[in-house]
């Protein structure tokens, strides 16, 4: 490989090829905390998620304890998965293929003609394989390994540089929850988020009440913190420009939009908190995921507000944002939806990568050493350096 087609620190296969999707996918997804979910998916005992973290499908559970425990969805028969997406058991968890019955501990508590076809089975050797939950800023996280210990652990170090929000105080508003895929790798999705020179340039008509010449960012170990605050002019008028009540006190108004890696991203602003997780589906798709939290404010003062536009996700959550629209659209950088414009370069950037001409001209110093960084992380990780 030339030295002309390394884009930055990483080669161009890694945007592009299934070996690199599948290192990826056994290096870093099946070895860091994955994001599951909110607190609040799962509150009642026999309640349950599943999420798949590289080459792991994990599911979390509360047992009738209350507790949450996370196993490996895989029974331990002959391995069916056991339970898909998300729901309510029973009380206990029954495999499809020959009805091995596991309760909700992930104890082994029942095998069909026991007594004919597995003379002294020891069941209790036979419970389900333990994963690690745990729960931070009002998220659900699973890890593969069942000794991961604490998330503070992994997030310890960026916690300081997330917005000040009171996560606990807000309440989702499921209308804002939307899914889409990217027509990009991941990588490709996240250096748009993290790339800080494109602000002013993409969005320079939908995110211009923010000062981005104030935007503070940088790498907290393997996450990406990033703050800028509100424009002066427009915090002048925040009360009538806030699209929702604001969750921020007024001298800390802002944007915190970190990228907690691999692919988690944040957006903790002044009117709203919102999750982007981005999972690869292969090697040039991707799926997000954007779900909201807001002030509890009462459904009057959300009706009185939402007409009000131009802020951090404004589109979404006033359910005006559809992926189809976008793609269909004869121009979708005229949409006034910084989401459309994101998503739009991302999948412009990636039809050109498999193209012999394709090369990167040169690397913003400041603005983009956030994208490179990221690189030198997914690197490091790909190799086995980091861990
Ligand atoms: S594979 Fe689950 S009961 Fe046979
Ligand atoms: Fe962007």
């Amino acid at each position: 490989m030339s030295e002309k087609k390394m884009m930055h620190v990483l080669p161009l296969e890694a945007y592009t090829s299934q070996a690199w999707f599948d290192r990826e996918q056994e290096m870093i997804f099946s070895k860091t905390w994955a994001y599951a979910g909110f607190a609040e998916d799962i509150s009642e005992p026999g309640q349950y998620i599943s999420v798949q973290a590289g080459l792991n499908n994990i599911f979390i559970v509360m047992g009738r304890d209350r507790r949450l425990r996370a196993f490996h969805n895989i029974c331990r028969h002959r391995g069916t998965q056991l339970i898909r997406a998300v729901g309510k058991a029973q009380k206990a968890l029954t495999c499809p293929y020959h009805d091995w019955t596991y309760d909700l501990e992930g104890n082994l508590i029942s095998v069909p003609e026991e007594q004919s076809e597995f003379k002294d089975l020891d069941k209790s050797c036979l419970g389900l394989k333990k994963a690690s939950v745990d729960m931070w800023r009002g998220m659900l996280f699973v890890h593969p390994n069942p000794d991961a210990g604490s998330i503070m652990e992994w997030f310890g170090e960026v916690e300081p540089h997330l917005g000040p929000h009171n996560i606990e105080e807000l309440v989702e508003y499921p209308d804002a929850r939307v899914e889409y895929e990217i027509k990009a790798n991941w990588k490709i999705v996240v250096e748009n988020y993290i790339d800080v020179y494109h602000l002013a340039h993409l969005h320079s008509g939908t995110l211009a009440m923010y000062d981005h010449a104030k935007a503070e960012y940088g790498f907290f170990g393997p996450h990406y913190a990033f703050w800028e605050p509100l424009s002066e002019d427009y915090a002048k008028d925040i009360e009538k420009n806030a699209p929702t009540p604001l969750v921020l006190p007024l001298d800390q108004l802002g944007a915190s939009v970190p990228m907690l890696f691999p692919g988690i991203g944040l957006a903790e602003s002044e009117s709203n908190w919102a999750t982007f997780i981005i999972t690869p589906l292969g090697p040039q798709l991707s799926r997000v995921e954007n779900r909201v939290r807001l002030k509890n404010a009462s459904e009057w003062e959300f009706q009185k507000q939402q007409w009000r536009s131009a802020s951090f996700w404004s589109k979404s959550i006033k359910g005006k944002y559809s992926p189809e629209a976008a793609e269909h659209d004869d121009d979708p950088m005229a949409s006034g939806d910084f989401t459309a414009e994101d998503i739009y370069a991302c999948e412009q950037q990636q039809k050109s990568l498999k193209s012999p001409y394709f090369e990167v001209g040169a690397s913003a110093q400041n603005g983009e050493s956030p994208v490179r960084q990221h690189q030198q992380v997914v690197l490091d990780f790909v190799e086995g350096r980091y861990l």
